[in-house]
């Protein structure tokens, strides 16, 4: 490993990034002489950025909003997840070769593996949103083994779209329906994801009846501030096991650190912990 690594998040804006907090704590606790660094580049900036990012001395680096599709254009090769997904958010050097990643689904998965075991026991799912951030979700439930899909968009050519790109992998069957229909998506699912950049109540969908949820169904949303969302508020009144999604933020960096600095980090509740509290500071 070269002397004293240095990784970075590259986004734009980044100022609000908690992966520098995240992958600092895991340098302080396993003791390694590393830096984890945030970058902001504008989306005219970013090709010559990558290029040259061996040259400034890094060995990798996350990769978020909004370069992620950029990134994985450009890498010199890229996982299945990031060529399913299309975009890369985890970026590092193999024989001089600049490699990319996706693992936010990995982070999904890993999030209600720690808090909700068994979430993926029965294949039917409802995911709320057809955008970037539903790709990594649909691509985790079909490694997951779900074969019924319900994807619920404003939008619904989009979901469409989703759904075509998305049906041939595993054994996905993906159906769409848009806001209004969604009792109907709702109705027996075992699993409900919200992937939506709003709260539900924020859509002008009339607020959606959970009580046709499958008993027992998990409820995740991707979002994570604030930490409780109405939705999350809304399915543990309804008496559903909910998950917030911070954890996902935290199993995603986890793949990074290996690479960069060869040590497997643990996400723990100390550091679930301090990101709250970081969050709490700059709200
Ligand atoms: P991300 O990468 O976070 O998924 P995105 O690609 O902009 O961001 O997608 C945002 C998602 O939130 C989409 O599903 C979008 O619905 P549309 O495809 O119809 O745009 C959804 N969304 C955003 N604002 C919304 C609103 N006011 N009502 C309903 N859905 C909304």
């Amino acid at each position: 490993m070269v002397d004293r690594p240095r990784a970075l998040v590259c986004g734009h804006p980044v100022a609000h990034s908690r992966s520098p907090l995240i992958h600092g704590h895991w340098l302080s606790v396993l003791g390694i002489d590393g830096s984890y660094e945030a970058v902001d580049v504008p989306p005219e900036g970013f090709p010559d950025f990558l290029r040259s990012l061996g040259r400034n001395g890094y060995v990798g680096g996350n990769i978020t909003i909004p370069h992620k599709e950029a990134a994985f254009r450009l890498v010199d090769d890229a996982d299945d997840a990031a060529r399913r997904i299309g975009a890369v958010n985890t970026l590092w050097f193999e024989d001089g070769r600049l490699l990319g990643a996706n693992t936010d689904w990995i982070g999904f998965a890993a999030n209600l593996d720690e808090f909700a075991p068994g979430w993926d026991n029965a294949g039917t799912a409802t995911v709320l949103g057809a955008g970037g951030a539903a790709r990594g979700i649909l691509y985790a439930l079909a490694k997951r083994g779900f074969d019924d899909i319900r994807l619920v968009n404003r939008t619904l050519s989009r979901a469409e779209a989703l759904a075509r790109e998305f049906g041939s992998l595993g054994d996905i069957r993906i159906t769409v329906h848009g806001w209004e229909e969604i009792g109907n998506a709702l109705e027996g699912a075992n699993l409900l994801v919200n992937t939506t950049s709003l709260g539900m109540e924020e859509t002008g969908a009339a607020k959606p009846d959970l009580s046709s949820l499958a008993a027992g169904a998990v409820v995740n949303d991707i979002v994570y501030v604030p930490l409780e969302t109405p939705l999350l508020k809304a399915a543990s009144a309804a008496g559903f096991k909910t998950v917030d999604g911070l954890g996902m933020l935290l199993h995603q960096a986890v793949a990074g650190f290996e690479k960069w600095f060869g040590a497997t980090p643990r996400v723990t509740e100390e550091l679930r912990r301090l990101v709250i509290e970081d969050m709490e500071r700059s709200t």
